[in-house]
């Protein structure tokens, strides 16, 4: 059972991801700071992950906040958002957890309870946090696992395994687990997802773990093995899906929907509530990612690329809502028209 960061005594523990699958390492990171370090260098990744971590982050900070002032702690705890929300711009589950920890404290603060009574309210809210999110990954391993039929080969792009998320299902890998689950034979081909390489080194490892097939692939094989009638469905997570059901996911993620609806393939995408962003109207005000350029010209220390080339890196992209064929969330599966179908499901 795959849980990526968690909270202790000592500070908030993650899993080294950089290190995957090389090594298993655990960092115990003291301070907001290092929470912060931890999310914006890819420590931890994947957007309900990302979510969970500045939750935990925002509850060390509190913890560790020296003064004896409520209104102290606010000025403290505003700069500590203010951090952690400069560390992604893309995964909108860290401007959704950051929101839900400033409300929680708002609403201790507003019952006059102690700095130490607060301190502990954020750190159970940011516990509660992280549980909520593995109960929703269970549900949508359960609602999506339904949609695959027995004896299917799954494509996914990236890692939106446990390692993306709280842990334990993952939402893509999630609806894989959940299939499992429900006893049908199911295989996974998974990109490698150049730059970052999150399928070759994270999602390979991850369903090695759980003896689940799955066959690497490089991005460019994906049009190649659809054509052959090789792939049955294709899942993948999101980062920010804007209201009307446009998704931003991994670089590369728009290629493989094209392609999936040109091999009439169903197209799924699999993500909690807190990765809908009812304020973005639709995919084009959603904030892309640009990288350090680094993780193309380089692998590691090997370079690849002409010192000095002209690159870009962005980190996502936006499938538009045509592409796909469903939405599944911890609430259920949302159809086109997505406007209505994912405003019922924050209304339920
Ligand atoms: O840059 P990352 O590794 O944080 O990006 C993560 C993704 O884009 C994943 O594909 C995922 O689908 C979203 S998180 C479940």
């Amino acid at each position: 059972m795959i849980i990526p960061v968690k909270w202790s005594d000592e500070g908030v523990l993650m899993l080294d991801q950089r290190l995957l699958p090389m090594e298993e390492k655990w960092l115990t990171l003291k301070s907001f700071n290092e929470v912060a370090d931890g999310i914006r260098n890819m420590v931890v990744r994947g957007a309900p992950a990302i979510g969970v971590a500045a939750a935990y982050g925002i509850a060390l900070g509190a913890k560790n906040f020296v003064g004896t002032n409520v209104d102290d702690l606010k000025e403290e705890l505003d700069y500590i958002c203010g951090v952690m929300g400069k560390t992604r711009p893309t995964a909108v589950n860290l401007f959704w957890a950051i929101d839900r920890m400033k409300r929680t404290f708002q609403k201790a603060k507003a019952e006059g309870k102690s700095i130490s009574e607060i301190k502990q309210i954020l750190i159970k809210d940011a516990k509660d946090i992280h549980d909520e999110d593995i109960e929703s990954q269970r549900l949508i391993a359960q609602f999506g696992g339904e949609l695959i039929e027995n004896d299917s080969t799954i494509l996914t792009h990236c890692n939106a395994g446990a390692l993306a998320t709280g842990g334990v299902w993952g939402t893509a890998l999630g609806v894989v687990r959940g299939a499992v689950n429900q006893g049908k034979k199911v295989s996974v081909i998974a990109d490698e997802t150049r730059p970052y390489l999150q399928g070759a080194r994270l999602t390979a490892w991850e369903l090695l773990q759980d003896d689940i097939p799955v066959t690497l692939i490089t991005d460019n094989m994906s049009g190649h093995i659809m054509k052959q009638g090789k792939v049955h469905a294709v899942v993948v997570g999101s980062d920010r899906i804007a209201a009307n059901g446009d998704v931003a996911n991994k670089i590369g993620t728009y290629m493989v929907a094209v392609l999936a609806q040109k091999h009439g393939i169903p197209f799924y995408v699999a993500a909690p509530l807190s990765t809908v962003d009812m304020n973005c109207a639709t995919g084009e005000e959603i904030p892309i990612e640009e990288r350090n350029i680094r993780e193309i010209t380089h692998v590691q220390d090997i370079q690849l690329a002409p010192e000095g080339i002209s690159v870009s890196n962005y980190a996502f992209d936006v499938t538009p809502n045509e592409l796909v064929t469903a939405i599944i969330t911890e609430k259920g599966v949302a159809r086109a028209p997505y406007t209505d179908s994912l405003k019922k499901m924050f209304e339920e």
